[in-house]
């Protein structure tokens, strides 16, 4: 009998995580589906590393990355080289997960080809369609012709429906990140300053949104906080971009309670997560992740569309005024009962088994029966 075939497309750092652990369930069930995992190579090391943290090699790589690439340079060259590949290997089905510029071509490219196409924690929103720009277009964009829509929880499920979505091509499911980050947490035993009896304070951006001047007032925050406060490390996870890279090194460079560290991989990543007192990040992946290790997190956004994690306690939404930035977190980490209130070790995204709802979902789509899963209440 012949099987179905399903294609996963990554391209940028949270692709490969998210998707990770959905390919390698679809991969467990071999005996029933071909896998396909195409990486557009939108990201070249960011993606690589995550992907060897799961031991994941792409069947095919687009290899589109050039440095300071625009949002045009990267959707035509993705369209085009997606384009062969579905044309390749005739999917029965085309996965890919969340809002980058690799997502939204992956569902551009299999509607022209009318290629069924699953999402891949869809149905996040903000009110506007500018912020964050560009991920709102692409996951908005997708949601319009999506076969089937896995939403990460019932806040974003609903959006969809309010939508118009049909309601029977939309699966609550947990955030597959869920699954990602409880898994490495379980395997990964590096451990992170272990020689410093003091707090950590992890810093990550990198939004579109919050370049340049957003960004020099972040780090001119975390540099007082830092300052303020001398039983505390700043650890700034940098992402490879030129232009964040200057903006953070020249306000943060030259302290001695300050790391500036290349992007750790994923597991390492992890690890440090776990580590951390407190966490500043205007990440959407951070956001989720944080709260299954009960590390406050200030969200350097002014929107969300992760509002449960605030919802719960365990996030605030802050913007990136100096003063506010400098402000929030301070209180954290001089005020233990603040503190205490957002370390509710609580994970409203997900409960680590988001990956084999996708599977049996899609494979009972496409008219196979395999081992049931329980839903997520
Ligand atoms: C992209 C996604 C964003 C996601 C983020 C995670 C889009 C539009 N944005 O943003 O949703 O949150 O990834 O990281 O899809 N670079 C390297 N090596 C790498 C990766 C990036 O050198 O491995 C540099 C390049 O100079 C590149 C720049 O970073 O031009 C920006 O990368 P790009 O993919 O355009 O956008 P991100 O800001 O990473």
């Amino acid at each position: 009998m012949s099987r179905p075939k399903v294609m996963f497309v990554v391209g940028t750092r949270p692709d490969a995580i998210k998707s990770a652990p959905v390919v390698a369930e679809f991969l467990r069930h071999s005996e029933v589906v071909e896998t396909v995992l195409i990486s557009t190579g939108q990201h070249k090391e960011m993606l690589t590393q995550a992907l060897a943290a799961f031991g994941l090699t792409p069947d095919a790589d687009l290899g589109v990355m050039t440095h300071g690439q625009t949002l045009a340079g990267v959707t035509q060259k993705i369209l085009a080289g997606l384009d062969e590949q579905i044309a390749a290997h005739q999917p029965d089905m085309v996965f890919a997960q969340g809002d980058t510029t690799t997502t939204f071509v992956a569902g551009l490219a299999s509607f022209y080809r009318q290629i069924p196409f699953a999402h891949v924690e869809a149905g996040l929103r903000t009110e506007s369609i500018w912020n964050p720009f560009p991920e709102e277009f692409n996951r908005r964009a997708v949601g319009l012709f999506a076969k089937l829509h896995f939403a990460p929880t019932e806040w974003s499920a609903k959006n969809l429906l309010r939508e118009n979505v049909d309601p029977a091509s939309v699966f609550v499911t947990g955030n597959t990140g869920i699954d990602a980050v409880k898994h490495t947490a379980q395997i990964h035993k590096k451990s992170w300053y272990e020689n410093w009896a003091g707090r950590i304070v992890l810093l990550t951006t990198h939004r579109r949104e919050n370049w340049g001047a957003p960004q020099e007032q972040i780090a001119r925050a975390a540099l007082r906080l830092v300052e303020t406060h001398p039983d505390t490390k700043l650890v700034v996870a940098m992402h490879r971009n030129p232009d964040v890279r200057a903006t953070l090194t020249g306000i943060l460079s030259g302290h001695e309670r300050i790391d500036l560290i290349e992007p750790p991989d994923y597991a390492d990543f992890v690890k440090l997560m776990q580590r951390a007192n407190l966490i500043l990040t205007d990440s959407g992946g951070v956001q989720e992740e944080a709260p299954s290790f009960g590390v406050p997190v200030l969200v350097l956004r002014t929107t969300t569309e992760r509002p449960e994690g605030v919802d719960a306690g365990t996030a605030k939404l802050i913007g990136t005024d100096e003063e506010v930035v400098f402000f929030e977190g301070n209180r954290l980490l001089s005020d233990p009962a603040s503190h205490a209130e957002m370390a509710k070790a609580v994970s409203p995204y997900g409960d680590g088994l988001a990956s084999s709802r996708i599977r049996y979902i899609t494979l009972r789509s496409l008219g196979i029966e395999t081992d049931e899963v329980s839903m997520w209440a």
